[in-house]
């Protein structure tokens, strides 16, 4: 199995995000080297629960754990549900040593990460995201928090997972809904800083169900390595990850009027993104190509665009409400071509101005749509491709995905748990569904991985010739890598120092008659 890592670089905080199929075994490896003893607290909900009941057990095979299932959905990402799993990990007697697993969706991810970031001041914490949306976009970054009736996501922390454990098997069972909610997710990151994943959207348009497991997983591994790389440059969002609020600001706000749990967050994301593509058009930065490419294809994607049960107040005072509000201005990221984002700072008064102009040129449009009616200039012969972000006077380039990726190599003995065979009819249709998992007695063994993330987890429990081999391994096949250098450069230092207080410690004993050994 064709295992691969990517990292996230942020110094003590780093970690490592694992993509692959069936990487269980793998995930049973990292916890029972890097979290031995005490007992893991799985977080999950009972929608989770109820798909994958049987396989929580089987992931946490071997590892003394317990599971809370919370209420599943948005509508109860509150305090009460927090408060739900503190009761559960005191209860479970954690500690500061304890492990939480995020075991779920977005809502799972966000509410278990910050019980962990605020338990005993904080406790580590890491990320199986279940649903696409998840993947591509809540399980890293470190974003956690719950909702208040006053506004979404307005009580939070950042807490940085110690690992992701990406498994695209999990696609199988998600219904067409939430899978087709996380792919507004990745509509965002291919126009905010991929153009490369742009054209690979707009070439596959209502057809992306049909993207082959390799073209699906290449899609995860590209949206996931873009928000990698802006997390990276900016974890706390004091500028650069501002753009991955692209479709947020008027996404959050439909979210919010139409009453939580009305619309997923993807679809309001996927309207926000329409929404502010056209204000973009009207502010003079977005072209009308791209409209006219984006539109049909979140329609073709099968995204409704409005809502016609939410009245344009309603949607008006929330946009007030939303946290990025800056008294009363926003800073706005807004498209200037494919894989091009800028962040305006926009007077909310204007975007509430422009809020019926905009809803009526995306209800001409959807009907064009429904009409098959042409769009002017729909797809552009070939999108610039333009990595590069504009946040006010800085400009960023965002590095390739592809760049990130560490492939694994396989090792025998490890990893020859059974794997959870889906039902048949839950496959179809599904990312990856022309390729099956193999029965369970030729579910190969897990790889090893090898990253410099891994490497300082090693070292920081004294394991460290197997953190130098791991890096000197790195450095074997990638001799340019610069974490690796770095990191064997800073340790050439400690094996001196070492090697200078074994001299001396060897020379007092030889003067004084003393056995080292
Ligand atoms: N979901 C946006 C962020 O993580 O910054």
């Amino acid at each position: 199995m064709n295992h691969e890592a990517m990292t996230v670089a942020l110094g003590d905080r780093s970690y490592d995000i694992f993509f692959g199929r069936e990487i269980r075994s793998l995930f049973q490896e990292w916890i029972c080297r890097f979290y031995p003893g005490g007992t893991v607290h799985v977080v999950t909900d009972r929608n989770v629960a109820s798909i994958y009941g049987d396989d929580i057990p089987q992931w946490l095979a071997g590892i003394p754990h317990d599971v809370l299932a919370l209420p599943p959905g948005e509508e109860r990402k509150n305090f009460d549900t927090v408060r739900e799993i503190y009761g559960f990990l005191a209860r479970g007697d954690a500690g500061r040593d304890s492990l939480v697993v995020a075991f779920g969706g977005g809502v799972v991810g966000d509410l278990a990460g910050f019980a962990a970031a605020t338990y005993l001041r904080g406790i580590s914490c890491i990320q199986v995201p279940t649903t696409l949306l998840a993947q591509v976009d809540s399980s890293v970054g470190g974003k956690t928090g719950f909702n208040l009736p006053e506004g979404k996501n307005l009580v939070g922390a950042f807490h940085q997972p110690r690992a992701v454990f990406i498994d695209d098997a999990f696609l199988l069972t998600l219904d067409d809904r939430n899978l087709r909610a996380g792919m507004a997710e990745v509509v965002k990151c291919a126009l905010a800083g991929d153009a490369e994943l742009w054209d690979r959207l707009l070439a596959a348009g209502g057809k992306w169900k049909s993207l082959s497991g390799e073209e699906w997983r290449w899609v995860v591994r590209r949206a996931v390595g873009f928000k990698a790389s802006v997390v990276e440059r900016d974890e706390m969002e004091t500028s650069l990850r501002r753009i991955l609020n692209l479709g947020h600001t008027i996404g959050h706000a439909m979210e919010k009027s139409g009453g939580y749990g009305r619309l997923l967050h993807g679809e309001a994301v996927a309207m926000g993104l329409a929404w502010e593509a056209i204000l973009g058009m009207k502010l003079g930065v977005t072209g009308v190509e791209l409209v006219d490419g984006l539109v049909p294809l979140l329609i073709d994607m099968g995204f409704p665009l409005d809502d016609p049960g939410v009245a344009l107040t309603s949607i008006a005072a929330a946009i007030g409400m939303d946290k990025k509000r800056m008294v009363s201005d926003v800073d706005l990221p807004l498209i200037a071509a494919p894989g091009r984002c800028e962040l305006l700072r926009v007077p909310l008064a204007e975007i509430r101005r422009e809020l019926p102009g905009i809803r009526a040129e995306i209800r001409e449009r959807s009907i064009a749509r429904e009409l098959n009616i042409p769009e002017g200039n729909a797809i552009p012969e070939e999108s610039p491709v333009s990595n590069l972000v504009h946040v006010g006077n800085e400009v960023y380039e965002i590095r390739s995905a592809e760049e990130s990726v560490v492939p694994a190599e396989a090792v025998p003995g490890i990893g020859q748990e059974q794997a959870a065979v889906e039902p048949e009819s839950e496959r179809a249709e599904r990312p990856g569904a022309t390729e099956p998992s193999p029965p369970p007695s030729e579910i190969p063994a897990a790889p090893v991985v090898r990253t410099v993330t891994l490497a300082d987890l090693y070292w920081s429990q004294g394991e460290r010739s197997t953190a130098r081999r791991i890096v000197g391994e790195i450095l074997r096949d990638d001799p340019a890598n610069l974490r690796a250098q770095a990191w064997l450069a800073a340790r050439t230092g400690d094996d001196l120092a070492e090697a200078g207080l074994l001299g001396f410690l060897e020379t007092m004993a030889k003067e004084y008659g003393y056995d080292l050994s």
